[in-house]
């Protein structure tokens, strides 16, 4: 068949699921303190999950990540990873996960096929962890990250989120604790996703900031040659060759240009950008008895729709209906 490439030039072969709205935490970046869930009746059934996996599949999609909101908290989520790793042309899944509920689920999430594991972590104190999170939880998330490497996932990345006149204490202890442990940091400008409107221009640490703070007290930073250019983070080795931070500047260089990425919403609507307006309810389709070939064109046509790259930075930016945690990041 043929592959999801749009106007643009850009081949899509990498899939974001998200398996849930629901989070066990409520970070303040993400979603509002007390937030109306989706209906189980109105989630997609791991059934209908891994048809739409076969039909991107056969469209040349050959990277799938699991998102959330929280993706542990869908009960036996590595039934799931199963069924996707036994995809045809499915080479590699992912995980993003808050890591709360991951001390219990890691080897199993292992041995069912599960390669790349992204944990979110944002603070390392328990204090600063229930500011940002209204909840509490550092320790657990630690736990998880042992358990991941005990369970013997190879490159975890640490994903921690940086706002201007919040995260400037935590840069130096994450970066200090990701080189001590073998662990990726990446670092995430703080995007317009949020609850609440509460984003704001001046509260977004940039990359540069975050360089210059980690170069001055963890050490030189030097880019890493031959980065794969879909990968949305800038990666650094630090100098004396003792682990990699990246930078996911999404506010501060927009990596649009590049993108091979769709969406698919805990509700089943496919999403052709994180930031964009329209969507596809692939949910409809499937559950009126849609062939493989009508899913296949929604994704076609979605992906022809797609335009050419946020306009965060640009008085034309529009604000997506869905908060953070209802698309997955
Ligand atoms: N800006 C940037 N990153 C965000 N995330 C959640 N909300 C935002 C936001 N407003 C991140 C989480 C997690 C991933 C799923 O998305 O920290 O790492
Ligand atoms: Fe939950 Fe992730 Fe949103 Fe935090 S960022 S509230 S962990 S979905």
């Amino acid at each position: 068949m043929t592959p999801l490439v749009d106007r643009f030039g850009r081949t899509h072969d990498n899939l974001r699921i998200s398996v849930t709205d629901r989070c066990n935490i409520r970070c303040v970046y993400c979603m509002p303190e007390s937030v109306e869930f989706l209906p189980k009746t109105e989630i997609l059934t791991f059934e209908e999950l891994v048809r739409l996996a076969q039909v991107a599949a056969s469209l040349g999609i050959r990277k799938i990540r699991l998102t959330g909101g929280e993706p542990l908290v869908r009960s036996s989520l590595w039934v799931l990873i199963e069924q996707l790793a036994a995809i045809e042309g499915i080479r590699d899944i992912g995980l993003t996960t808050n890591g709360i509920l991951l001390a219990d689920q890691a080897l199993k999430l292992k041995l069912a096929g599960l390669k790349q594991l992204n944990i979110s972590l944002d603070t390392l104190d328990p204090d600063r962890f229930l500011a940002l999170t209204r909840r509490t939880g550092v320790e657990s998330v630690l736990q998880g990250i042992a358990a991941a490497q005990d369970a013997g996932f190879e490159r975890i990345k640490i994903n921690a989120v940086a706002i201007k006149g919040f995260s400037e204490p935590d840069i130096v202890p994450l970066a200090q604790f990701c080189r001590d442990q073998g662990l990726e940091l990446r670092f995430i400008e703080y995007m317009p996703l949020d609850a609440k409107d509460v984003w704001e221009r001046s509260k977004v640490l940039l990359m540069d900031e975050l360089i210059a703070s980690i170069e001055s007290s963890v050490g030189p930073l030097v880019p890493v040659v031959g980065q794969d250019p879909n990968a949305p983070a800038l990666e650094f080795h630090y100098a004396d060759g003792s682990g990699k931070i990246g930078f996911i500047a999404s506010v501060s260089r927009p990596f649009c240009q590049s993108c091979n990425r769709v969406r698919i919403t805990a509700d089943g609507k496919l999403r052709n950008c994180l930031f964009a307006v329209d969507e596809t309810d692939l949910r409809s389709l499937i559950r009126s008895g849609a062939s493989n070939e009508t899913l296949a064109q929604a994704f076609r046509n979605s992906v022809a729709e797609k335009w050419e790259g946020h306009e965060i930075n640009t008085s034309r930016f529009i604000k997506p209906d869905r908060l953070m945690h209802s698309i997955g990041g």
